[in-house]
C-alpha cells in the first residue's frame, strides 16, 4: 500500500484508506470517515435546486475557460471579498484545485522544472509534481515558528538549490498555519526578487478562523491563484474549482484545458455559480466546523486553522488523549499522515475539523476507546523516525492502521 515507485511517486495514503473504508462500508460496516478532509454537509439548498432544474437539459461542453456566468460571479467574489478587480477572462474553471495544479505546472513551467513546496505539506503536491515529470524542492517549516514559511526560508532554500516556482497554501494542510498580510507580502516579494513563479493554493480561504484570508491577488498581478469549491462550499465530490492567471499565462492555460480536459463538468459549473451567492450558508457550515475545533486545546507545536497538527512521541497516546476530551458530537476527527512528510524524525498527527458531526463525535469516542458504537475508524499513523512505530491496534471498534 505504501510502496514508492523508482521515481518517488507514492500513493495518496488518505485515498488508499478511503478505498479500504468504502470496501468495509460495502460489507455493511459503519465507518466514521476521518481519513480525508471533507465537509460532512451538502451544498446549499439553492445549489441543489439549480442543478435539479438544469438536469433535464442537454449538458454539453462549456467554453474551455468555463461558463461566463461562473467567471463573472468569481470576479464579483474577488471584488466583494478581496477588493480586487479581476477580469473574468483571466479566470478558468477547473476540475477541483487538483486539476488546477496540473494546468498551473504545465502552463508556467517546462517539464523538469523544479518547484518548491513546504515540508510538511499536502501530500498530493509532491506526487503530482513527480507524476508530471517535474522536480521539487522541499522547504522545511517548523513548529517552533508556528509552521510559517518566511521570505528568509525561501531565500535560504533557493541559495542552496534554485527553483523556478513555489506552491504555497495558506491556511496550509496539514499544519493549519495561515499567514497574515505582512507575511504573505514577504513571501510574494521574495519570490518576485528571486524570479520564482508564485502559485497560491487558496482552497482553505474562508476557513481561516483568525479572520479574513488574504489572497495573493491583493498583493500581485503575477501569481497563479488556485481555489476550489470543495471545502468552503461543501462540494468535494463535484470536482469543481478555479484558477486566476496573469495575462501572459492565460492563453496557454486555456489551450491546455481545451486539450487535457475540454472543460470542467457543466452541472458542477452551474452549481458553483449558485454556490457563490450562498455564502451565508457556507459561513454557517464553516462556523460549525470552527466550533468543533475550538474545544481542542492548543499546545506546543499546534497550528491554527482548519487543521491542527502536533508532533509528539508516542503519537497515538496523544491523539487518543486529545480525542477523549472531545468524544462528543462536534469533536475533532483524526488523520495522522505519513504522506505529510513531516521530517525524518517524530510523529505527526493532524486533527481535521471535517466530516459530519456524528462521525467526528463517534470517531473521537472510538479512537479514545470509550465508544460503545459499532464502527470502525481508519487512520494512518506516521512513523518517520528510527524508533519503532506503535503496534497496529484495535481498541473496541477502533482500527488504527500503523505503518513504518
Ligand atoms: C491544500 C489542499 N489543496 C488542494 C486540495 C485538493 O482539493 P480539490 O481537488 O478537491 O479542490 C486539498 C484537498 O484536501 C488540499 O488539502
Amino acid at each position: 500500500m505504501t510502496q514508492t515507485s523508482p521515481d518517488g511517486l507514492r500513493p495518496f495514503l488518505a485515498m488508499d484508506i478511503l478505498k479500504r473504508a468504502k470496501v468495509l462500508e460495502g460489507q455493511g460496516r459503519t465507518i466514521c470517515h476521518l481519513e480525508v478532509g471533507e465537509p460532512g454537509q451538502p451544498p446549499a439548498p439553492r445549489v441543489l435546486e439549480a442543478v435539479a432544474r438544469a438536469l433535464p437539459q442537454p449538458q454539453g461542453y462549456t467554453n474551455a475557460k468555463g461558463l461566463t456566468a461562473l467567471r463573472e460571479a468569481l470576479a464579483r467574489y474577488y471584488a466583494d471579498q478581496h477588493g480586487v478587480a479581476v477580469d473574468p477572462e483571466m479566470i478558468l474553471a477547473t476540475m477541483g484545485s487538483s486539476a488546477g495544479f496540473i494546468l498551473a505546472f504545465h502552463t508556467a513551467f517546462q517539464p523538469g522544472a523544479r518547484i518548491a513546496i513546504t515540508r510538511p505539506g499536502y501530500p498530493a503536491y509532491i506526487n503530482t509534481l513527480i507524476g508530471l515529470g517535474f522536480d521539487y524542492a522541499e522547504i522545511t517549516v517548523r513548529a517552533e515558528n508556528n509552521w510559517h514559511l518566511t521570505g528568509a526560508d525561501i531565500e535560504a532554500a533557493y541559495r542552496e538549490q534554485p527553483f523556478e516556482g513555489l506552491l504555497f497554501a495558506s491556511p496550509a494542510n496539514p499544519t493549519g498555519a495561515a499567514v497574515d498580510r505582512a507575511q504573505l507580502t514577504d513571501i510574494v516579494a521574495t519570490c518576485a526578487r528571486l524570479g520564482v513563479q508564485f502559485i497560491s493554493d487558496e482552497i482553505y480561504h474562508g476557513l481561516d478562523y483568525r479572520g479574513p484570508s488574504v489572497s495573493a491577488l491583493e498583493l500581485t498581478g503575477d501569481a497563479v491563484v488556485i481555489n476550489s469549491f470543495s471545502k468552503y462550499y461543501c462540494m468535494t465530490g463535484w470536482r469543481i474549482g478555479w484558477m486566476v492567471l496573469p495575462q501572459r499565462l492565460i492563453r496557454r492555460a486555456e489551450i491546455l484545458q481545451q486539450n487535457l480536459f475540454i472543460s470542467a463538468p457543466t452541472l458542477s459549473q452551474i452549481a458553483a455559480t449558485v454556490a457563490l451567492g450562498e455564502r451565508d450558508y457556507a459561513e454557517e457550515r464553516a462556523a460549525d466546523r470552527g466550533a468543533a475545533g475550538a474545544g481542542i486545546r492548543s499546545g506546543r507545536g499546534w497550528g491554527r486553522g482548519i487543521l491542527r497538527l502536533c508532533r509528539h512521541q508516542p503519537l497515538f497516546q496523544r491523539l487518543a488523549g486529545l480525542l477523549r476530551n472531545h468524544a462528543r458530537p462536534g469533536g475533532g476527527g483524526g488523520n495522522a499522515g505519513r504522506g505529510f512528510r513531516p521530517g525524518r524524525r517524530g510523529w505527526l498527527c493532524a486533527l481535521q475539523l471535517c466530516g459530519n458531526k456524528a462521525d467526528r463525535g463517534r470517531g473521537a469516542g472510538a479512537v479514545a476507546g470509550v465508544s460503545g458504537h459499532r464502527q470502525v475508524v481508519l487512520g494512518v499513523i506516521h512513523c518517520a523516525g528510527s524508533r519503532p512505530p506503535p503496534q497496529p491496534s484495535r481498541q473496541g471498534e477502533c482500527l488504527v492502521w500503523a505503518r513504518r
